[in-house]
């Protein structure tokens, strides 16, 4: 049979699909390829088929279809515990009546380590996550973020290459969770392991990840980079669920030399790229990100198309002004511009021109 792993990948999904009930696919067809050392985010709505992707790599699920590998040897009939994973869960369930460092220890002394190997194991799991202190501590006695902190202490004790992280910071509040993000991000880069982390929060995926696969109903949507996520969505599901968005619903008049000219629904004729439009007469959503949208007389370039537009709502945010305009029928369209003393600052009520390059307006499906 020939060989079909990608060159290098360490973990790989093929073809994979999963039915809980034998009926409906909660995973469809997932393909993914992840080189040694990637931090890589599975991010989604709800029920978008993650934590059933991360559980099939775990061994707590079996795939329907498919095959997965680990370092190029298939793992499908391999228990949990002989994958060599670590695992981080949301409900971090540390052993309530153990110390932190019984915590640590147990599952080493389950797979029959010697007591001194041990204790150097959980020392130095410990000392990763900075918590060396804390190793006579009961988890009650610690904060939520030192919890997380042992937690994962406990997915690194066995000094696995793959650890799967499945919404570790769901429980923290929002202060302490942007600090174990960096956190976490620093340790996984130190020790040079692999991760395949699980988010519904797309800021915490594009502060971390090399990577982010984006779901939708048991597919993915989109595997990229953030930048290129953030900048070049493929479609309008990933365009509206990363970051800020506008849309313009429109239809495809004529597509040539990778461009697209859409007719607004309100008869407004504009330059765009084609991303996945197309022949003339079909429908459109034509995606623009706040920041690229211009009203200044002067920062409106040669060349690009403008559009008349009501300011609905101008806010001042010291480093950016947000404005809420009203544009081709959508009172929704929002822009941010950087604060500098050449920038006016508007009023609701007023008619200004906007524009933006024609690169930067995505013609996407409807
Ligand atoms: N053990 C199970 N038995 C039957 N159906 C399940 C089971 N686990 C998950 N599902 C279903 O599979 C789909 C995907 O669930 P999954 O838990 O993978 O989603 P998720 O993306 O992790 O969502 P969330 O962000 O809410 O955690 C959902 O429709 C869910 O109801
Ligand atoms: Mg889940």
């Amino acid at each position: 049979m020939a060989d079909v792993s990608s060159d290098g990948a360490f973990v790989e999904f093929e073809r994979v699909q999963k039915s809980y009930d034998g009926e409906n696919l909660v995973v469809k067809d997932l393909n993914l390829a992840l080189p040694k050392g990637e931090f890589l985010t599975m991010l989604g709505p709800s029920g978008s088929g993650k934590t059933t992707c991360l559980m099939m790599l775990a061994g707590f699920e079996t795939a329907t279809h498919g095959d997965i590998r680990l370092d190029g040897v298939s793992i499908n009939n391999i228990p949990p515990h002989k994958r060599g994973i670590g695992m981080v869960f949301q409900n971090y369930a540390l052993f309530p009546h153990m110390t932190v460092a019984e915590n640590l220890s147990f599952p080493l002394e389950v797979r029959k380590m010697g007591k001194s190997e041990r204790e150097e194991k959980v020392k130095r799991a410990l000392d990763m996550v900075q918590m060396g202190a804390f190793g006579g501590r009961r988890p009650a006695q610690m904060s939520g973020g030192q919890q997380q902190r042992i937690a994962l202490a406990r997915a690194l004790v066995f000094e696995a290459e793959l650890v799967l992280m499945d919404e570790p910071l769901g429980a923290l509040d929002k202060q302490l969770r942007e600090h174990m993000q960096f956190e976490i991000k620093r340790i996984a880069d130190n020790l040079g392991i692999t991760v395949v982390y699980v988010t519904h929060d797309q800021t915490e995926a594009l502060t971390m990840s090399d990577r982010v696969a984006v779901f939708d109903d048991g597919r993915i949507q989109q595997l990229a980079p953030p930048d290129k996520l953030y900048e070049e969505p493929e479609n309008s599901f990933v365009a509206q669920f990363i970051g800020e968005n506008n849309t313009l619903e429109g239809t495809v008049k004529e597509i040539a030399n990778g461009k697209a000219l859409v007719e607004l629904d309100d008869g407004e004729l504009i330059d765009c790229k084609p991303i996945n439009v197309s022949k003339p007469g079909e429908r459109t959503r034509v995606s623009i990100r706040p920041e690229r949208v211009e009203y200044n007389k002067e920062r409106l370039q040669e060349g690009v198309h403008t559009l008349k537009a009501e300011v609905m709502e101008f806010i001042y945010m010291g480093d950016i002004f947000r404005t809420r305009l009203k544009v081709a029928g959508n009172d929704e369209f929002v822009i941010k511009t950087r604060n500098a003393p050449d920038v006016e600052r508007l009023t609701p009520g007023q008619q200004i021109e906007i524009g933006w390059l024609p690169e930067d307006c995505r013609a996407l499906d409807a």
